[in-house]
């Protein structure tokens, strides 16, 4: 057994570095592919969920950044700038940080998870609440970088995409093939495209002996894809998919048609449903962004169109420490009873007597 090195060092032959590329990394990916009885049962099929909540930063990000980030500290940049739903401004806050380099962040206003803001307050970030939604953001910061000394780590940056597509190895590595379907949620819709890069590339000179299809959900309030035109003003529970033009629409829709695959929309409270099953049935605290996927999987499962027997990977994208409120929204007060410091007193009072 030896320790896992991070991204780069990992899958070095298959990225854009070179031996002077200074590596900036927290030795994010790695990350378990945990097998899910509960979906397998329902599916009929061989359900896997790989889980991004455990990269350092608590999302897949940070897979991008340690390439993005470490390309920008090759090209002498002083500093970052994203516009994030709260993820991408986390990874980025923490990963410029650890370069030497000043984050700035715009983000819409209100419409971030606390924590998530937490996190790119607490590695220094320069946080700019912005009077618009993601959209604007993502065209705000796109003009900074083109006209001031900032450089632009979005997920139009093909660096973010090229660690990204590491996920995509690793599950191949794990399983000894790609699975039949690939499964996630879909925002700015970097992450199917990343993902879809790498099972190619994978396939084409790597150990796959196949592709799977590329299965992604967005949530049915911010679902231009689905829609195939922009939504104007994007709304869903699911914050850090509440995208209304996303920046990778070519390269997912090439990744839904390529792979004989989908985009498809599923409702919040079908997401909710889906990230309180996770939790209350698999013991993974994730997201409500990061149920899209399951949520849309079990949608399929439940009209008949999902044949059994496959092998299903499923991507949940983030940790659900970092959206605790919407949590606490649908499970009520969290608010433990109080019960005096006496063993049979206590016994009966949380039910373990006879
Ligand atoms: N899941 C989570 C938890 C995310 O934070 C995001 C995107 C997605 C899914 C969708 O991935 O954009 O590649 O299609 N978050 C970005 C952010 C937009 O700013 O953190 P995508």
């Amino acid at each position: 057994t030896r320790l896992w090195r991070g991204v780069i060092e990992e899958y070095r032959e298959r990225l854009p570095v070179t031996p002077s590329t200074p590596v900036v990394t927290l030795r994010e990916g790695g990350t378990p592919l945990v097998p899910s009885p509960w979906l397998s049962e329902l599916t009929g099929c061989e359900v896997h969920l790989k889980v991004e909540g455990v990269n350092p930063t608590g999302s897949f990000k940070d897979r991008g950044m340690t390439v993005a980030m470490s390309k920008a500290a090759e090209e002498g940049a002083e500093a970052v700038v994203c516009a994030s739903t709260g993820n991408t401004s986390a990874s980025m806050s923490a990963y410029a940080v650890r370069a030497g380099m000043r984050p700035v962040v715009l983000v819409p206003d209100g419409k971030i998870a606390g924590p998530k803001l937490a996190q790119a307050v607490v590695h220094g970030g320069v946080i700019a609440a912005v009077d618009g939604n993601f959209d604007d953001c993502l065209r705000l910061a796109r003009e900074l970088a083109d006209t001031y000394p900032v450089a632009l780590v979005n997920s139009v940056n093909p660096y973010r995409l090229a660690g990204q597509k590491t996920a995509a190895f690793e599950v191949v590595d794990d399983l000894g093939d790609a699975p039949d379907i690939h499964v996630l949620p879909v925002g700015n819709a970097g992450n199917i495209s990343a993902y879809w890069m790498g099972y190619r590339e994978y396939s084409a000179d790597g150990p796959a002996t196949r592709l799977p299809r590329m299965w992604g959900f967005q949530a049915a309030g911010a679902a231009p894809l689905v829609h195939g035109v922009p939504v104007a003003n994007p709304e869903t529970v699911a914050s850090a998919i509440r995208i209304g033009n996303p920046a990778s629409w070519e390269l997912a829709v090439q990744a839904r048609d390529n792979s004989q695959g989908l985009i498809d929309a599923v409702t919040d409270e079908q997401i909710l449903a889906a990230q309180q099953e996770l939790s209350g049935r698999e013991g993974l605290f994730v997201e409500p962004a990061s149920a899209a996927g399951v949520a849309g999987l079990l949608e399929r499962a439940r009209d008949g169109r999902l044949d059994t027997g496959q092998l299903i990977v499923v991507t949940v994208t983030g940790h659900g420490l970092k959206d605790v409120d919407t949590a606490s929204a649908f499970y009520g007060e969290i608010r433990p009873f109080a019960i005096a410091a006496d063993a049979s007193a206590a016994a009966t009072a949380l039910g373990l007597t006879g």
